[in-house]
């Protein structure tokens, strides 16, 4: 017998409880490090896409403040749901989380879109991070983490490896999709490809175990 094919938001959500108990390790400071290079200001709008269960989405939220608003959208419901019980806990009323598939998401005029770990997810990186531009305001801020080159050793394929134990893995291009973006030049020349003005790469380490 086949194992059923899941989709991305199956595996996530499937995994949630594992996946929440390495965000202070490990999401949280890459969240805070996306919400960061955003340079937020009080009053902005935000679009966290692939938000899970918000590593970016809760800094974001802190610093917009109560007359800003954050969206933050993702497939994972159990993420979702871990990031409201989260967002609750600190009374921040301006972060809202959304189940929806994120490039098909109807709101628009964000002063900011980021998405932590998220684009080389989609089907169709290019066509899919194209249509988080357009939710932009003229003149907003797109921010894109990504793993760089070499940065996760071995854990892509013992995390896949464990996905397969389970279920089997879905379609996605994930791998390519990232080997294309992985290096700072690589990264801002996608970013000019997709129309951005003045593509900046920020790049931080840190080691966790
Ligand atoms: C590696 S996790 C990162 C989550 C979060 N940004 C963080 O850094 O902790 C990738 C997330 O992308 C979500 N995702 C992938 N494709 C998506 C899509 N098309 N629409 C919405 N969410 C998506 C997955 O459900 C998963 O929660």
């Amino acid at each position: 017998m086949t194992a059923r094919r899941s989709t991305i938001g199956d595996v996530f959500s499937a995994g949630a409880q594992e996946f929440h108990r390495w965000s202070p390790a490990l999401w949280d400071p890459v969240g805070a490090a996306t919400a960061d290079t955003a340079g937020l200001t009080p009053g902005e709008s935000v679009l966290d896409a692939c938000c899970g269960a918000g590593a970016s989405a809760l800094p974001a939220a802190r610093t917009v403040g109560p007359r800003g608003r954050v969206d933050a959208v993702d497939l994972a419901g159990a993420l979702l749901e871990i990031g409201e019980r989260r967002a609750g806990e600190e009374g921040l009323d301006n972060l809202r989380f959304h189940r929806h598939e994120v490039s098909s998401w109807p709101g628009s005029g964000y002063d900011v879109v980021q998405c932590a770990l998220g684009v080389f997810f989609f089907p169709d990186m290019d066509r899919d991070t194209t249509a988080l531009t357009r939710m932009l305001r003229p003149g907003g801020r797109l921010v894109v983490t990504v793993w760089e080159k070499g940065s996760l050793g071995g854990w892509g394929a013992a995390f896949r490896a464990a996905v397969e134990t389970e279920r089997a893995w879905p379609d996605s291009p994930q791998s390519h999709q990232l080997a294309r973006i992985d290096t700072p030049d690589t990264l801002a020349s996608w970013l000019e490809h997709l129309g951005g003005t003045e593509p900046r790469v920020v790049q931080r380490r840190f080691d966790t175990p």
